[in-house]
């Protein structure tokens, strides 16, 4: 697996994986990678001839306060298991290379990125946007694998490349791969290394919580009832606030006041300083 950390060398290393005629699926994270990110790497693998995976610390996507600077960086860890997983490139480009000096284009999507992670992370949605423009842009692949954990994000990206005609991939290439959990439920995330044993056990009455109110909203139960449920099972569960537990239209993220056949519920909650993320469907 090669490595690339210049735009010209990535470049370079594409048009080399291109010369052979096959296809290219990339596969954009952050690093720190769990089997979440390599069940994509996988899924991308059986989808294409060559997986392009890259890492990047987005900057533009972390508000103030957030935690840029704590996010854990293992990239020689990372690159053994992207190679391991038959990975062909990797671009891990340094900050300076994505946003050189007088870099000064945003791209923000409306309506689908407001309220949820939108509401809590102003500006979020639109350094996520931003930053997958450019990776589509620099990297030009057929296909590209995103997860269903973030499935606002992937709403925000698809409604991108919508509306910006993009086709290296285009939305039709766009995929979503459902959400890898560890074993008591809890949805795997870089950030579940920020938890104490406590905290990583208290964590699971998240999934577990969202499971109750799913049956009681797939039985007709009253919605704000079973959302106030669940807020209050999370708090004495141990965990500190719940940024938002809303049931929302799967594919347009419009607020729903009972479920419409294509509801899905999403929730955000802090355990001390770390913010967990789950969906799930309605039925
Ligand atoms: P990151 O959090 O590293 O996630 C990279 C990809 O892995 C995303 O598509 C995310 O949804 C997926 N993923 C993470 N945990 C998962 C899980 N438990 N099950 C399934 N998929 C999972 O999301 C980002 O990075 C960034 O915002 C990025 C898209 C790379 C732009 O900077």
């Amino acid at each position: 697996m090669q490595t690339a950390r210049e735009l010209e060398v990535l470049r370079s290393a594409v048009a080399e994986l291109r010369s052979g005629g096959g296809t290219i699926a990339l596969v954009p994270t952050m690093g720190a990678l769990h089997e979440g990110h390599l069940t994509l790497v996988r899924q991308a693998k059986e989808a294409a001839d060559h997986v392009v995976a890259s890492i990047f610390v987005n900057p533009r996507q972390f508000g103030e306060g957030e935690d840029l600077d704590a996010y854990p960086r293992q990239l020689a860890r990372d690159s053994e298991l992207l190679e391991t997983e038959g990975t062909s490139l990797l671009w891990a480009p340094p900050p300076q290379e994505v946003y050189p000096e007088g870099y000064a284009t945003n791209i923000s999507v409306a309506v689908v990125s407001e309220g949820l992670c939108g509401g809590d992370r102003p500006g979020h949605f639109d350094g996520v946007a931003t930053v997958v423009c450019k990776l589509f842009n620099q990297v030009l692949p057929d296909m590209a694998f995103f997860g269903e954990k973030d499935w606002q994000q992937l709403a925000v990206i698809r409604r991108m490349a919508r509306d910006l005609d993009l086709s290296m991939p285009s939305v039709d290439t766009i995929h979503g791969v459902p959400i890898v959990r560890e074993a008591d439920g809890l949805a795997m995330s870089s950030r579940n290394a920020y938890l104490s044993p406590e905290q990583r056990s208290n964590a699971a009455a998240l999934p577990k919580a969202m499971k109750d109110a799913i049956a009681v909203l797939a039985g007709g139960g009253d919605t704000q009832r079973a959302l106030g449920n669940l807020r209050e099972t999370l708090k004495v569960s141990g965990f500190d606030s719940v940024d938002y537990a809303e049931v929302r239209d799967a594919d347009n993220l419009k607020p729903l006041s009972s479920d419409n056949g294509n509801a899905r519920l999403f929730v955000a909650a802090r355990i001390g300083g770390t913010r967990l993320i789950d969906n799930m469907a309605i039925r």
